[in-house]
This record gives C-alpha cells, structure tokens and sequence, in this order.
C-alpha cells in the first residue's frame, strides 16, 4: 500500500484540499527549519491572514527536526523512531470541524484503510480534556484512553503561536516484543509507538507566554509516514523498512561489513543523515558556519565520523545517494532533477572534513586516556575550531563512554573568541504579524497588483498605515508610512527583484515612493510625504519609476545563468540572486574561483543573446505542464497550481514572477564586474547592463581619458611601456651616480705600499676596492661601510704580505660579524654600527703590523 498516496485520497475524499509540502526552509526568520505540517498554516490558525475559501486541508509535510525547538538529532541512530528528516501526514481544519470529526477520520483512517487491530490501539488525551474522553468512547473503550498532562498532551510550534491540548494514537507493538522498564504507554521504551498526534488547537500563546483563544477552534494533525510503514511491514524499528534497508544494505556493500550490534547504530545515523542533507542540498541549504547552513553541516560530519567508524577515509554518500533516489525520488522528483548537484556538493563537504578527521580523531583519543569524568573543554574547542568537529559531533562521540564534555568552559572560549554569535533561533515569534494586516484583509482582500502592464495608473488609496503598520485615516507632511492602493502598478520586493520606487501625485502635490513589499499579500509601497498629505480614500496617479532598468537587469539574470551552465556545467544552481535598477548580483554553487577566459566566455555569451535580439514570452501555465518545458525552478521554491513561466527562446527558460524586458535586446550590453567567493562552494559575479552598463563603460572611458592626457600619449599601454622604461633607465643612472659620488677615501704609504682603511658612506666599496686593486701595483685596502644597522667589511691585497682573507677575520668581530676569504679579496658583515671607528683604527694597526 502507498500510504502517503492512501492518507491524501482519505482526505480529500472528506472534501480537503490538498495542498504540497511547503519549503523546509519557513518563510519566518525565528523558526529554524519547517517542524511540522502546520508550519504553513501557522498564521491561518492565528487568524493573522484569512482562512482559505476551502476551510479544510491536508498535507504530506517534509519535515526537519534539528537545531530548533523540537530537536531530534542527538536521538537518531540510539531509538528506533527518531529523524532528523520525516515525513508528516497532516489533516487541517481552519475553524471548520473540530475535535468530533478529527476523532472520528483518525478512527476510520487508522483502523478500515490502514487496518491496523483495534486491540493494539490505545489513545491518550490531556488530563483537563472531558469532552475528548467522551468523544473517544464512541471508537474505543474507556480502559484504553489514558490523561496525560502539558509535557505529552499539549502542543506547540514554537514559543509563541497557535498550540493546544492533543490527543495521541498508540500502537502496541506486543509485550513478547520488548522488556525494557520503559515499556509503559508514556514511557520511554519503544513497545507503545505513538504514531498520529491530534492538536486541538484552541490558544495562542504570546511573547509574554500568556494563552489567548483562537478565534476559531481548529485542527492541526501529524502522523509520522515512517512509524506508519515500519508498522505495517511488521518491523519494529523504522530503519528495519522498506524506507532505509536499501540504503542499509548499499552501506554494508560498500563498507564490507556486516551489521554487527557494534555498527548498527552507524549504519543507521548514516542512512537518516544522507536523506537530511540529500533533502536540504535539493532546497538550497547548503553547508556554511552559522544558522541553517551550519545544522546541515553539523548533520553531515556526524554521518563521515560514523563512516570513519566503518572505516571508510574517503567520501561515500554520494555512491549512497541513487538508492536513496530510488526510494523517494518518484514522490519529491526533486532529487532525480538535482542528483548531480547533489552529490557533487556532498562530496566536497565530505572532502572538507576527511582532510581534519584524522589528526582530529588523535587529538580526541589521547585527551580521552587523560579524561575521568569530564572531557576537556579545551580541546573540544579545539577540535571545533581547529579541526571542524562541532560540539555535539565531540558530545556524541562520548556519549557510549558516559562522558560529558566541559561545555562552559567550551562556551566560554567560544565567546572569548567572538565567534559569530549564531542568530538566535529560537521558536516562532512573528512581529510583523502585530500590523493591522488581518484587519485590512478582512476589509479589502489583497490589492491588485497591475503593474506587469503598466506601470503609470490612476489608483485610489484604500488603506494608509504608519510606520509600525497600524491603520491611520492620514499621512501628514513630512511623514512616513505605507499606502495600500487599490491597484497598484508597483512591483513589491520578490524572487530577488527590488521593490518599485516612485511618486504619487495629485493636481498640485508629490509624495516619494521609496520601495515596495508584500506583507500577508498585501502590496504595500513605503511612501515619504514631502508636500501632499494623503488621506484615505484620495485618488493619486501612481508612477513607477526606473522600472526598465530594473527589467533589464532581471531579465540580464536569466541569460547569465544559462550561459554559466553553457560554461561551467549543469550542476551550477542558482544560490541567490538581486536585481535593481543599478546592477545584478547572482550567487550559485561551483567548487572553485572562476578563470579569466571563463568570466570572459559567459560575458560574452550573454552579450551575444542580446545581440540576437530574443523576443521574451511570458505566460502562465499548470505547474506540470511548466515542469514538462524543462523550465529551470528555483530551490526550495512552493509553487502555486500555475506558475509564471519566462520563455527566451532557445536560451532561457525559468519560473519567475519577477518583470523583464520584451526583447534581449533591450538589455542594450552587459558587463562582469566582479567574481568573487561568497562561502565555501558558492561563488558570486555581479554585473550591470543597460543604463548602468552605459555610465560603467563612460566611468572606465573618462579615466582612460584622464590617463592619457597624464601620459601625454593616446596610447596608455605604449605610454605606460614608455614610462617603466624610463623608471628602469632611471634606476639604473641612480646605482651608477651613488658609485660614482663616492667619499674621498684616506690612503697612506708604507714604503711603495698603498694602505687605503676608511669607513665609506656613499658608493659600492666592492667596486672601490676592485679599482684601486687594478689602478695599483702594490695595495692593501679595507672598506668598512654603514648600511642601515648592519656593517659590511670588504678587503683587498695586490703584491702584500697582508692576507684579506686574516685581515677580514681580525677585523670583522669588533662590529659583531665573522667573515673572511681568499688572501686577496675578502668580505664580511657586522652588526655592530657604533663600534665601525673602532674597527677602521683597528685595521690600520693590523696592516701596519703586518705589513713587511
Ligand atoms: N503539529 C502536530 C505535531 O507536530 C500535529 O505533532
């Protein structure tokens, strides 16, 4: 049986829509990652937007429980029922039925479709819920539903939001089966399985923790789809389904071991790891140092170290990853789409860390002789910063030994060294929800955005809100709020695109636009009042300004990316991505720098499909239908039943609901300005095109300008040639002219010997001794000369009993040196500038004694 097709099809024949899995990302800065099936419904529940025309829905919900609330990563691999990745079937009703129907489906789903055996089943309920307990004693009797208090039978998202007292559906596994003492409905063993939560939600819990009613009861569902298929195979662990053995048994071929009790709990951990990074990778996560990026990656290095243990030292997920595509690859297509991509990125964050797991391995295992009952924190830090073993990695790889680790010591040379501080994630909590969005909705429903055609109309003001979005009648001079119009040609911030600026006027009056944003669905432009007060209910001309630039730029976008996958491969995707009137930025993955002739092949790719001036065609389009044109999606993305699809011809075929031009050719050129590295295995390029590309070239012309009217040549590079020329030629009249200005030099005669001993300060005393030895038949010379703070001795004998070589060793200490050389040319150096007097008196004595 396919039970997640079954659960949707019970559904909706009880007349739910039903709808798709919303992104594992949230649209919601304060929630890590989408934790349950309502996440997207979360301000349906509250009431914070309208509920949809049909009150009812259910989802198959991806969900990831890590690094947020509701974190079960430190569980995986030691229980036989914890993901850091799942499944979530859910049932939802917005203020439709409650808890007699959500009773009573659950009942009917759970024992005709899935027809598991009354006698397994027991329910539990929250102590304070009498009307749940009646309910249920029409399915089953009153000895099987237990009360329970908050801790198991009352939910929440996050710290704030819509919760309520639930109701959980066990399934008895079997006595005969498990031992343990926590086998007890509400234990911890794993005999009693919980597998569908009922929420009835009713509250909604503010910033102060204080429970507020909904204002209409509902229901939020969640059933976890692996518990449900480990159930009815008949197993009684979820990594004994149909869903990991697969990848279980790759894992055994490709270790060449067997699952023994001691590497159980690795194949496991690696098997639900590769299906959370494999499902992060195909939204857009991608591996980095803080927030989401940083739980994928901690995900990972868990699942190498538990490679390590089995002994693998190079990357292995990846030749993993196409049985796990066989698996889920026909319901989240996704994975098929972006396999290559997928496991190119895998790989490189494996490589990352196998490079550090060795030493790191040692460091971990000598500090464990040294460890009694607290692990160093110290070197966990260490480990952490120095070898990239995040702290939990270290935690768990002490978790057999029953050892903790020093953690505040770990945290306290965590702050010491400023480490980013990690935003603080911490459950739901949504300010902007404290606007009067609801309010507006309720009275005027979302604008109507008109601007794809036009971008000048004639619009009423429908709603003016201050600048902590509450409603006001009037916005004074010199004021700043937001306007709600009823038609609205201004285009608000999305899918990279900037929000339109502008003006509206009336008769006499101008008042700026200064951007534009979607609030709940609600188009609404920030306006700063200069000379017209705005009331409510006026009618202005809205004009967009810049639009074209903006355009031009979007559309620049979709080229550059194609022409980065004509250059650089198939598996670039795109990481991110801005449009303003001024210039483009685009992120996406690749492992390395790009080269020169790389940058300079796509840049002139893109210039050449704007050469060939293609006509855009934009039409909206059934998503299946989209995805049949092979039109290229963005990551993580939720598409609605139709999609806006943006057709270049040949070239360029994209989901976008962004503006763009008619023509490439009105794109006029385009320009790379920059590529640079954003984080490990993205990379960014910007580049302008259009107006922008126009004062770039002008910018690049008028310094040229400049230096060739410096250079007094119309050619800069044979006026640069002509100038290094010059500086060389310089140079080189420089070192002569030094030589040639040297110091008068001391010289005396002993007998028909010269003895020339000076201390030199201008002039190459090598030179000088070389000279004075061929302008002379018998000479004895030693040159002493300051060189910053260091001395340098040179000596030279022609036809004299004095030897340079002894000559330069006698001398030479005195200003802190040693040296020496042939008897007829000798040097040294000293470090000793205030005692060189001293030497040049000491080596007139010398050749004056040694002189025969
Ligand atoms: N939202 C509920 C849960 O996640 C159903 O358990």
């Amino acid at each position: 049986m396919d039970i997640r097709k079954e659960y949707l099809e019970f559904f909706k024949s009880k007349g739910h829509d039903v709808i798709s899995s919303m992104p594992l990302v949230p649209d919601d800065p304060t929630l890590m990652f989408t934790n349950a099936g309502m996440v997207q419904f979360k301000d349906v529940f509250t009431g914070a937007i309208p509920r949809p025309e049909n009150p009812t829905a259910t989802t198959c919900q991806l969900c990831v429980r890590a690094g947020g609330k509701h974190n079960d990563l430190e569980n995986v691999g030691y229980t036989a029922r914890h993901h850091t990745l799942f499944e979530m079937l859910g049932n939802f009703s917005f203020g439709d039925y409650f808890k007699e129907d959500a009773i009573a489906y659950a009942w009917e789903f759970i024992t005709k479709n899935l027809e598991l055996p009354i006698e397994k089943l027991w329910v539990t309920i929250h102590e304070s819920d009498d009307e749940a307990y009646e309910l249920w004693q029409k399915h089953i009797d009153a000895s099987r539903i237990k009360r329970f208090g908050d801790k198991d039978n009352f939910w929440s998202m996050g710290d704030t939001g819509a919760c309520g007292p639930c109701s959980e559906i066990f399934y008895d596994q079997g006595e005969e089966n498990f031992s343990t003492d926590e086998d007890y409905l509400g234990g911890e063993g794993d005999r009693f399985l919980e597998i569908w939560n009922l929420v009835f939600m009713q509250y909604e819990r503010d910033a102060s923790g204080k429970l507020n009613p909904l204002p209409k009861p509902s229901i939020d569902t969640g059933m976890g789809l692996e518990r449900v298929i480990a159930i009815k195979e008949g197993v009684f662990n979820n990594f004994d389904s149909s869903n990991f053995q697969p990848i279980i048994k790759k894992l055994e071929e490709l270790s060449k071991k067997k699952t023994t009790k001691e590497t159980i709990g690795s194949y496991r951990v690696i098997a639900d790891h590769l299906r959370a990074t494999s499902f992060m990778l195909s939204q857009g996560i991608l591996f980095g140092n803080e927030g989401r990026p940083y739980v994928c990656r901690r995900i990972l290095r868990r699942a190498v170290r538990h490679g390590y243990l089995l002994g693998f030292r190079k990357p292995f997920l990846a030749k993993l990853f196409d049985t796990l595509a066989d698996i889920l690859g026909s319901h989240y297509t996704e994975l098929v789409e972006k396999a290559n991509y997928i496991k190119e990125q895998l790989t490189l964050e494996e490589e990352r860390f196998f490079k550090t797991i060795d030493l790191g391995m040692n460091i971990f295992n000598d500090e464990l002789k040294n460890t009694k009952e607290v692990f160093s924190g110290e070197v966990a830090f260490k480990l952490y910063d120095t070898y990239g073993f995040p702290l939990d990695l270290t935690e768990d790889m002490l978790r057999d030994k029953n050892l903790k680790v020093d953690s505040a010591k770990f945290d306290e040379l965590m702050s010491e060294q400023k480490a980013k501080a990690k935003a603080a994630w911490k459950g739901s909590g949504d300010t902007a929800a404290e606007g009067d969005f609801k309010q507006l909705l309720e009275k005027y429903g979302e604008n109507e955005f008109i601007g794809y055609e036009n971008t000048a109309s004639k619009s009423t003001i429908l709603a003016l809100l201050d600048e902590n979005y509450k409603e006001v009648e009037t916005l004074e001079k010199g004021s700043s709020g937001w306007v709600m119009l009823d038609k609205t040609p201004f285009y608000a911030t999305s899918g990279g695109q900037s929000g339109d600026i502008g003006a509206l006027e009336d008769n006499k009056h101008i008042a700026m636009i200064e951007d534009t944003q979607k609030f709940f669905g609600l188009n609404l432009s920030k306006v700063n009042i200069e000379s017209l007060n705005l009331r409510k209910g006026e009618k202005v001309e809205a004009i967009v300004v810049n639009r074209n630039e903006i355009s031009k730029h979007h559309s620049a976008t979709h080229l550059l990316q194609s022409a980065l996958k004509m250059v650089l491969g198939d598996t670039v995707s795109q990481a991110g991505s801005l449009n303003d009137a001024n210039r483009l930025r685009f992120d996406f993955t690749y492992p390395k720098a790009m080269s020169n002739e790389q940058i300079e092949e796509v840049e002139d790719l893109v210039n050449s499909m704007i050469a060939r001036g293609i006509s855009g065609d934009i039409q909206e389009l059934p998503i299946e239908e989209a995805k049949k044109s092979g039109a290229i999606a963005m990551f993580g993305e939720k598409y609605g039943d139709t999609v806006r699809v943006v057709n270049f011809a040949d070239v360029s075929v994209e989901f976008c609901g962004g503006t763009h031009v008619k023509n490439t050719s009105d794109i006029g050129s385009f320009y790379i300005i920059k590529e640079s590295g954003v984080s490990a295995g993205v990379r960014r390029i910007e580049a302008v095109c259009g107006a922008s590309a126009i004062s770039y070239t002008k910018e690049i012309i008028s310094s040229m300008n400049e230096i060739q009217s410096e250079l007094k040549n119309n050619d800069a590079i044979a006026g640069i040639k002509k100038l290094k020329d010059q500086i060389k030629t310089l140079k080189n009249e420089l070192v002569e002219a030094q030589s040639q200005s040297q110091s008068p030099i001391s010289e005396s005669m002993i007998g028909d010997t010269k003895i020339v001993v000076d201390v030199v300060s201008n002039g190459d005393i090598k030179k000088i001794v070389d000279d004075l030895k061929n302008a002379n038949e018998k000479v004895a010379v030693l040159l002493l000369q300051a060189k910053g703070d260091k001395v340098m001795l040179v000596a030279g004998s022609k036809n004299t009993s004095i030897k340079a070589g002894d000559w330069i060793k006698a001398i030479a200490p005195i200003v802190g040196g040693g040296g020496g050389g042939r008897p007829d040319f000798a040097q040294a150096g000293g470090k000793d500038v205030s005692k060189i007097e001293e030497a040049k008196t000491a080596a007139l004595t010398f050749a004056q004694e040694n002189l025969k």
